[in-house]
């Protein structure tokens, strides 16, 4: 049942991803790895880089999208949240340069660090700000240019990821649509299998943490595969199950795209058939806070989105960071 008397609705989606295509065999061409070994265990065939420009650049494109979809103006928008682990700089926030470079006049804004689950807690974070009758145009973004952080000399993280931007509006409805109910997690004991060793206040940027490469992605990837693929699949069928429903009750599970076989066993755990899970990892490979909305547009524009669906989002990362989110498609 829905915490909440106003509704918080999704009402438009839209992506970019770039032109630029890396497929496996660019691997294969200098790295100790396979389009075999990458295929087989984790789904990825290429992923989608971002040569020129950073990710508020994505992300405007991502958005413009999705006000046009919506008919809003940038000057409609209220409130800008942008996801990301892959800020064009520490500060401003990217959502300071994506107001600027949209020419939204109108709003306020910040960026929401939760790794791979940054949009998943977005999404819970955008939708307080509406039910609560105080932001009724809530401008949502997920975007991550991870080739600014892929160690493309470490075969165990450089296949896995991919730039690109997802960006979603939400607003109030007192229909019985929107985001239903969320199940949220976070475990720092998570963080050494999964982080950036060095850029912050704890190991600033020097010459030894710049040769010693810690300003890339450092994961040890069996650790954090043991906890995503049972956390992933229990919070999204524990979220089901407390809401009196069942895998035949859900149009869509719309989960992180990080691992294939993680979205296998989330699909499994919730008895549903892969036309039920929505899948385009090997297309764009992790692009982390974008994967979700990324799933959403690609899925609403090719008319399999209809209006009182209900969907799951869910996704697992660094932090850790975890949980599901229970919607109701809104249009
Ligand atoms: O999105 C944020 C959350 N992140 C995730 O959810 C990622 C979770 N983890 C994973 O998806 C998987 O653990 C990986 C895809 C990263 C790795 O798959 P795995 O089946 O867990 O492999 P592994 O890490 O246990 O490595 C198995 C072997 C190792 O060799 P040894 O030590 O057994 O000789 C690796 O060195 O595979 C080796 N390996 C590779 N071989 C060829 C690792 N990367 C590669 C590679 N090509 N690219």
């Amino acid at each position: 049942m829905s915490a909440y008397k106003l509704h918080a609705a999704i009402t438009s989606v839209g992506h970019y991803v770039p032109p630029d295509v890396l497929d496996n065999a660019f691997f294969e061409s200098y790295l100790d790895t396979t389009d075999e070994w990458i295929r087989s265990r984790t789904g990825i065939v290429e992923r989608r880089i971002l040569k020129q420009g950073a990710t508020s650049d994505m992300a405007v494109l991502a958005a413009k999208q999705a006000l046009e979809r919506r008919g809003w103006t940038p000057d409609d928008v209220e409130l800008i949240i942008c996801c990301t682990v892959t800020p064009d700089m520490m500060f401003p926030s990217t959502a300071c340069l994506i107001q600027e470079k949209l020419g939204a006049k109108n709003c306020w804004g910040y960026d929401l660090v939760a790794a791979c689950s940054s949009f998943l807690f977005g999404v819970e974070t955008a939708a307080q700000f509406v039910t609560s009758g105080r932001y009724k145009r809530v401008l949502l973004i997920g975007a991550d240019k991870m080739s600014s952080i892929a160690d493309y000399q470490d075969r165990n993280t450089c296949v896995l990821f991919g730039d690109g931007a997802g960006a979603i509006t939400i607003e109030p409805t007192e229909e019985e649509t929107g985001i239903l109910d969320s199940y949220l997690r976070v475990d720092g004991t998570g963080a050494p299998f999964l982080h950036m060793k060095a850029g912050g206040s704890l190991r600033p940027a020097s010459h030894e943490t710049v040769n010693n490469r810690w300003h890339f992605v450092y994961q040890e990837g069996k650790q954090v595969f043991k906890r995503a693929v049972v956390d992933m699949a229990e919070s999204a069928a524990h979220l089901v199950e407390r809401n009196g429903m069942t895998g035949k009750d859900i149009a869509f599970l719309v989960p992180h795209q990080a691992n294939l076989r993680i979205i296998d066993a989330a699909r499994e755990r919730m008895g549903l058939s892969p036309e039920q899970v929505m899948i385009n990892i090997q297309k764009y490979g992790n692009t982390t806070s974008a994967t979700i909305p990324i799933c959403l547009s690609e899925w609403w524009a090719d008319g399999k989105l209809k209006k009182g669906d209900h969907i799951v989002l869910s996704s697992f990362g660094a932090g850790y960071t975890w949980g599901a989110i229970l919607v109701k498609w809104a249009y």
